[in-house]
């Protein structure tokens, strides 16, 4: 089965086309899988606005889709199946890309499915190391932890289809969290990638470099709250430690005005700084969800979204599942390849295709005028 999967929630435009074949164990070829980024436009505000959001979708959509067909050397005839996001993200966004999505159907008299944004997050996992492989069989049930700029969501998957929410956060994302954490530190948006870099100085170096950075840390008292890390919920905050970025910035400028004299390079407490605040989102995500994964007796642990793209996120999940303090049995650890973690047509492809197999009327009939875009879609 050949599909094209549409995605325009937030500020990538995504287009894919994937051959799709089996039941229970699926096997998935991506075939194209074009992104147009935004980060250009979006990054002199520091976050994304969502109106100047869907123009660029707008302007991008088409070239997006010429180009993967070009790419999957697919003529629009072979496409058996659409798959679109309706939901959740930002409405103007979600608009472009559900009634471009209706139109090619439409024209090309192709069925076509809705599919949620976060279910599709989830499925990207189940692509396994490389971005040409059969997908793995689900071994469930599973926790899966999505992280992204607009979402922090501990969901309980007990079947693919089948999720139910156990925590999720009470108000800033993860991601959103290392995007104002950076605008603070002046760094540029979008923030994760830029603090992982930046964090990286550190914790990639010598260990003379290491040892510096820690004396300079406890000099300064680089120290952030983990918010709700012991509270016995698998609920979130992340408003309060962008709060205490901002403070401690404050202080550090009363304190310590020669950090901030840019002539004096001597200095540099900014990698220090970003480790802190990575380290701190970190140790909250981490903990939560393994104590999750414990409750619930999980055989599988999925990480997804933008910020599961982050190295040293991967890294300490994959260490921490072992730490006998969870006292986690041998469980399976799935997180996409990291250009399937950030917004993409491909997952939303994969998600149309495990949709329509366990309800193929989805995929059927008169479905066009049932497809609605939805800025709060719940999983
Ligand atoms: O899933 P996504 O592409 O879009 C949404 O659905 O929101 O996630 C975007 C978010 C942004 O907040 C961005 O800062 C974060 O993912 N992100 C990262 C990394 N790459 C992207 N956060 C931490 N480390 C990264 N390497
Ligand atoms: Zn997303």
């Amino acid at each position: 089965m050949i599909i094209l999967g549409v995605e325009t929630s937030c500020y990538d435009t995504g287009v894919a086309v994937i051959k799709a074949s089996g039941k229970q164990k699926p096997a998935f070829e991506i075939l194209s899988n074009v992104v147009s980024s935004q980060i250009k436009t979006h990054a002199p505000f520091g976050g994304v606005v969502p109106n100047l959001a869907a123009r660029d979708h707008l302007k991008n959509i088409e070239p997006c889709l010429k180009t993967a067909l070009r790419e999957a050397k697919v003529e629009p005839k072979k496409i058996d199946l659409i798959a679109v996001t309706n939901g959740p993200g930002l409405i103007p966004c979600l608009l472009v890309g559900v009634n471009f999505a209706k139109a090619l159907a439409y024209a090309w008299k192709k069925p076509i499915i809705a599919v949620n944004h976060l279910e599709g997050h989830i499925i990207a996992a189940f692509n396994g190391k490389f971005s040409r492989v059969a997908g793995s069989r689900f071994a469930g049930p599973a926790v899966a932890l999505l992280v992204s700029g607009g979402h922090t969501q501990l969901v309980l998957v007990k079947n693919i289809g089948n999720y139910k929410i156990i925590g999720e956060t009470r108000d800033d994302a993860a991601g959103e969290c290392f995007d104002k954490a950076a605008k603070l530190l002046e760094l540029g948006y979008p923030g994760g990638p830029i603090i992982a870099t930046q964090a990286a100085q550190i914790l990639n170096s010598k260990s003379e470099i290491r040892n510096k950075f820690k004396i300079q840390n406890s000099k300064f008292k680089i120290k952030l709250p983990r918010p709700m890390i012991n509270q016995k919920n698998y609920d979130f905050s992340f408003s309060g430690l962008k709060t205490a970025v901002l403070y401690l910035l404050k202080d550090l400028k009363q304190k310590y005005p020669f950090l901030y004299d840019r002539t004096k390079k001597d200095i540099n407490i900014i990698p220090e700084l970003c480790c802190e605040v990575q380290q701190a989102i970190i140790d909250v995500l981490i903990n939560k969800t393994l104590c999750a994964a414990k409750e619930y007796k999980v055989k599988t642990i999925i990480l997804s979204g933008g910020v599961a793209a982050n190295e040293e996120l991967r890294k300490q999940f994959q260490k921490q599942i072992q730490n006998t303090k969870y006292q986690i049995p041998a469980t399976k650890f799935l997180v996409p390849p990291r250009n399937l973690c950030t917004d993409n047509g491909a997952m939303i492809a994969m998600a149309g295709y495990f949709a329509v197999k366990r309800d193929p009327d989805r995929g059927r009939g008169n479905s066009l005028s049932k497809i609605k875009a939805d800025a709060n879609l719940r999983i």
